[in-house]
């Protein structure tokens, strides 16, 4: 299967274009790259310890070699751009995450309670819409940072290899039910992509409803505080019943 990016991905093309444009978010964005990368990778090992099929755990091991070099390249390359930038220049404060985000590997799947071809149509999903996405930065990057893009076709012909072999092993671990298998995983992703969703939204109201309480509703008490002190006499005045403070009772 040839890589090309996907159809949503070829029509975002200028927010792409934007975003991988400032230096800074794309050194900061390669760095977080980098990470996930590593972390993919260590899901991988895991896998190949936990499978019993011999020629899967050959696999896991190439694949997770694979990320690691994928992750010292992104790292080695975001360093270079943000030491290459004027001292004191400004980090963007939006990073674009869900439009431009990196490989997710595994996706927080608990590696230890998934079959074999659970584990490979979540993986050849995952390695697809990296495969995809890595092509449109790859594309963007042409005009705008060449090494950068240089970076990208490399990792870009690893994850053809990924994505191309967890479906084949699919194929041959379940023969009948990989159909099945993949629509399963896509609901999955489906399902996690809503929650990053709703989460995001969940934020940002946070915020708002944060804000306009901080602006509208602090000062209303602010006022009362004030105008309840301004009828307050200064020093020490005689409690109004004096039989009050006779007992404790
Ligand atoms: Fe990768
Ligand atoms: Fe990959």
């Amino acid at each position: 299967m040839a890589v090309r990016p996907h159809a949503l991905d070829r029509l975002l093309r200028p927010v792409h274009r934007w975003v991988w444009d400032d230096a800074h978010r794309r050194g900061q964005k390669l760095l977080r790259f980098g990470l996930t990368e590593a972390d993919g990778g260590r899901d991988l090992s895991r896998a190949a310890e936990l499978t019993s099929d011999a020629l899967l755990r050959r696999l896991y091991l190439r694949h997770a070699l694979d990320e690691q070099r994928h992750a010292n390249l992104f790292r080695q390359r975001g360093r270079a751009i943000l030491a290459a930038l004027p001292e004191g220049s400004q980090a963007p404060t939006f990073q674009a995450n869900m439009f431009a985000p990196g490989e997710r590997g595994l996706d927080d799947l608990r590696v230890e309670s998934e079959k074999d071809a659970s584990l490979l149509a979540f993986l050849h999903l995952s390695e697809k819409a990296a495969a995809q996405r890595f092509a449109v930065y790859h594309e963007v990057l042409a005009a705008v940072d060449p090494p950068t893009r240089d970076v990208f076709a490399d990792i870009l012909r690893d994850e053809a290899f990924h994505m191309n072999y967890t479906y084949a092993q699919l194929k041959r671990v379940s023969p009948k039910r990989h159909g099945f298998r993949l629509w399963t995983a896509r609901l999955s992703r489906l399902w996690k992509g809503y929650l990053r969703i709703a989460t995001a939204i969940a934020n940002v109201m946070g915020g708002v409803i944060l804000t306009l309480q901080y602006f509208i509703v602090l000062p209303i008490f602010a006022f009362m505080a004030k105008r309840a002190a301004r009828r307050l006499r200064s020093g020490w005045t005689k409690p109004r019943d004096e039989s009050l403070l006779s007992s404790q009772y």
